[in-house]
């Protein structure tokens, strides 16, 4: 079972997945908790690279995808054929969002490099932690640092959520939207109502 949590910043997807996979570990599940971009030696290389300097548009989509064929490759499809559910922070839903939607990058190119890089690894189930981008990017700064992405203004944020939403829309068999701006035991309550049955969770 491939499960990702999606969304924009500040939305708290790096907190709830972490209880999210103490919850299933403690109901004798084996989990491996990720994120994108990283998630394997090389891949958090990358991510490094990724969010220290700007990058030309096809360059950066090429980078998420390399880091992320890498991840796939060495961390979750062995994980997957262990039996483990795999818990990603972020997947290719988040390029789709942030390079193409919010920077003007290329949908096709997004699409091939789906089909090229990841040998048919897809999440089964897709979390999306939906919050007003304004929201969001508040909660984001009070955090401490803010990173190459979260600086961006609030018309890029605009486009990554609706993308998003977009997103859920169009594949509603995998996506759940859980309101984000709720308080966090209601999130975690509607993330785990949002699991897949087999999980039992
Ligand atoms: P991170 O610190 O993990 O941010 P967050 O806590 O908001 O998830 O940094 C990841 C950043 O990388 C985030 O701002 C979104 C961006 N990103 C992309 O632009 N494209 C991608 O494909 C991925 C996976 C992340």
């Amino acid at each position: 079972m491939f499960i990702t949590l999606e969304g924009g910043e500040g939305a708290g997807k790096s907190t709830q997945i972490r209880r999210l996979a103490a919850h299933l570990a403690a109901r004798g599940r084996p989990v491996l908790l990720t994120r994108e971009p990283g998630g394997s030696a090389g891949a958090e290389a990358t991510r490094a690279l990724l969010l220290s300097r700007p990058w030309d548009a096809k360059a950066e989509m090429l980078l998420h995808f390399a880091a992320r064929r890498e991840h796939v490759a060495r961390s979750i499809r062995p994980a997957l054929a262990a039996g483990a559910v795999v818990l990603c922070d972020r997947f290719a839903d988040s390029t789709l969002a942030y390079q193409v939607a919010g920077q003007g990058g290329d949908r096709a190119l997004w699409d091939g490099l789906v089909q090229l890089s990841l040998d048919g690894v897809w999440p089964d189930r897709t979390l999306l932690l939906d919050i007003p981008p304004e929201t969001g990017l508040a909660r984001a700064h009070t955090r401490g640092e803010v990173n190459r992405y979260e600086s961006l203004g609030l018309g890029f944020h605009s486009r990554v959520r609706q993308c998003f939403l977009d997103q859920a829309a169009a594949e509603p068999g995998r996506f759940r939207v859980i309101d984000a701006g709720q308080g966090p035991e209601a999130v975690f309550a509607a993330m785990l109502a949002a699991l897949p049955p087999e999980l039992g969770a």
